[in-house]
This record gives C-alpha cells, sequence and structure tokens, in this order.
C-alpha cells in the first residue's frame, strides 16, 4: 500500500497508508489529516485541497490539468511551482512514499 506523508506548514507530519486510485485528497480526509479542507469533494471548485509536491516527485506527476491550473490561481496560500490540486493527483504504487507539504492555510 502506498505511504503518503503529509506535512504541515510548522513541521508536523502525518504518514498515511492510501489505497491505489484514490487521490492524494482523498486519502488525508479519511485519515484525519489536518490542512486539508476539500469543500468542494474534489470536483476542481475550491482549491481547498491545495498542498506543495516535494522537489523529489516533481517529475514522477503528470502537469495540471487547464481547470486545475485555473483553480490554483485563486489557491488562499501562495501559488508555488510545486503546488498541486491534491484532488487531482491519484496515488499510485509509483508514488509510494510520496511527501507533500501542507499550505499555511487553505481559505
Ligand atoms: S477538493 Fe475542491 S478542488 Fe480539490
Amino acid at each position: 500500500m502506498p505511504q503518503i506523508t503529509y506535512i504541515q506548514a510548522d513541521g508536523e507530519r502525518h504518514a498515511v497508508g492510501a489505497d491505489s486510485g484514490v487521490s492524494v485528497m482523498k486519502a488525508a480526509i479519511s485519515h484525519g489529516v489536518p490542512g486539508i479542507v476539500a469543500e468542494c469533494g474534489g470536483s476542481l471548485m475550491c482549491a481547498t485541497c491545495h498542498v506543495y509536491v516535494d522537489e523529489a516527485f516533481a517529475d514522477a506527476l503528470p502537469v495540471p490539468g487547464d481547470d486545475e491550473d485555473e483553480m490554483l490561481e485563486v489557491a488562499a496560500s501562495e501559488r508555488r511551482g510545486s503546488s498541486r490540486l491534491s484532488c487531482q493527483i491519484e496515488v499510485t504504487e509509483e508514488l509510494d512514499g510520496l511527501v507533500v507539504h501542507v499550505p499555511e492555510r487553505q481559505a
């Protein structure tokens, strides 16, 4: 089972086991990881599932689609090169060990 680690802005870490096929957002919600709000439930309408993907995995993910790109523009925390919406990242075996950083605020 792939492991995903979420690092909060204050450095607190939450490592969870996530089923392949779920989103990085859903894995966070189902394990009670703080800081991933996901108001819209994953339908690309809120940007409250914003994360910064750790550099080590920068090339492991497909580039964001146009809709995700647009929503990232209205994210509450600064958009960076590593910004992604976690509802759009599908957990796969290849992403085992993925580390994402949770922004300071989502709204
Ligand atoms: S959960 Fe709303 S855009 Fe990801």
